[in-house]
């Protein structure tokens, strides 16, 4: 029978799934600041460098020779093979290029797959929080439960095994974990990592290790995941070019996984993707062969900035702990009286730097705010001149929460 849709056409509603998914909050802070004059945003969850040169132009040249058409759904093999010996080298891993390895259309795209390849409707998919923004959405559009997990800043973000087990049930399917993380920037230690694998082997469960920021590791090694004692089996590895390369818009990622379930993921990704992006992967080949240096650089810089925003906002007032990896720093807010979503929106409108609240992150993201460092240092520095004078003002007049209806009206 159709249904009136509020236009009243007649027209069946769209997706309920579909339709309840949240707005990205980090999307409502970007447009409402990218109407604003003299921002600086912290917002962005990318690098603020360049691709690479040596980069753009492997891809321009093979674009110049037509190099145009789709690669084998699987990704071309010379990437999958030079993905596969920096596994190696680098963790001791070793995915076979011709079976377990996928070129994706980023890590956005192998989390979408992933959950699909695993999922059943009603499957729970255990999910340590905060994290990033898109893994309850892409569990919930595979038909998946999210089951949220708090961490907190406590104990470093650190995932707790009792809270793991609480949360465990017959239907649970798999644990989702990314680390470095994004917000926090915090490293999930060895020994929790083992405890987690340790619990997936108990409980049978799959473990998908969205490692994205391996490569922007500050103080120590990071451990892949699936390198782990038991874990190589059960574990799917996303990762991708977009932040160690400064390849965001080039929307190249791979996962790496056990034949069986990489060939479910591929079988998903032919019939809906068909390839990645062609210029992309040969743009991921040359940073995969030739960009480690540019790559290092980079990460350098990223690792002066954090201390320059780390030691800035704790002199504020806000502390911050020292994130270990990512290009993220998660002050708390709770000094100022403030919610994350109300620090987010003032500090906006009166001193114009964008941040993300902690709140759009899930549990344990409230009280805090997320900034990033992949901002020029000059920027960064400024930003933190306007955020010291935000905090200053604050403190000399009362907080009051903002009505609904004031809040409304600014953000029209
Ligand atoms: C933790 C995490 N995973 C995945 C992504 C998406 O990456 P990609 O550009 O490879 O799709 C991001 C982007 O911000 C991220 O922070």
């Amino acid at each position: 029978m159709p249904e009136k849709n509020i236009s009243g056409q007649n027209l069946k509603s769209l997706s309920k799934t579909a339709s309840e998914l949240p707005q990205s909050g980090i999307r409502r802070f970007f447009d409402i600041a990218s109407q604003m004059a003299n921002v600086i945003s912290l917002g962005v969850g990318e690098p603020d460098f360049a691709t690479p040169w040596t980069v753009r132009e492997a891809a321009i040249y093979s674009i110049e020779k037509g190099q145009t058409t789709y690669t084998s759904n699987l990704g071309l093999i010379e990437l999958r093979r030079e993905i596969s010996k920096l596994n190696f080298k680098r963790y001791g891993v070793e995915y076979n290029p011709d079976t377990e390895i996928l070129i994706t259309t980023g890590v956005a795209q192998g989390l979408d797959l992933v959950a699909r390849a695993l999922l059943d409707p009603g499957d729970e998919v255990i999910i340590p929080e905060p994290c990033f923004v898109s893994y309850k959405p892409c569990v919930s559009l595979a038909g998946g439960i999210p089951v949220p997990v708090e961490t907190n800043d406590t104990n470093n973000f650190q995932v707790s095994l009792a809270e793991l087990e609480k949360k465990v049930t017959p239907r649970t399917k798999a644990i989702l974990i990314g680390h470095p993380s994004n917000p926090t920037g915090a490293i999930l230690e060895r020994e929790t990592l083992i405890e987690i694998v340790n619990f997936a082997c108990k409980h049978g469960l799959y473990i998908i290790s969205d490692e994205i920021y391996d490569r922007l590791t500050f103080d120590g090694d990071h451990v892949m995941v699936a390198s782990l004692p038991g874990a190589f089996e059960r574990t799917i590895t996303l990762n991708g070019f977009s932040k160690t390369y400064a390849m965001t818009g080039w929307r190249i990622g791979y996962a790496c996984a056990p034949p069986e379930i990489l060939h479910t993921m591929m079988k998903i990704h032919s019939y809906t993707m068909l390839s990645a992006p062609t210029p992309g992967q040969k743009a991921a080949l040359e940073a995969a062969r030739r960009g480690e240096r540019d790559a290092v650089l980079m990460a350098a810089e990223y690792k002066r900035r954090r201390s320059l925003i780390v030691g800035g906002l704790n002199e504020i007032g806000l502390t911050c702990l020292n994130p270990g990896g990512a290009f993220y720093a998660f002050p708390s807010v709770r000094s100022t009286g403030l919610t994350s979503e109300q620090f987010a929106e003032q500090l906006l409108y009166s001193k114009q730097v964008a941040v993300v609240p902690g709140s759009v992150f899930g549990l344990g993201g409230e009280g805090h705010v997320r900034c990033s460092y992949a901002t020029d240092s000059k920027l960064l520095k400024e930003a933190l001149v306007r955020i010291g004078s935000f905090v200053d003002e604050l403190s000399k007049v009362s907080v009051q929460p903002q009505s609904p209806k004031q809040k409304t009206d600014q953000l029209v």
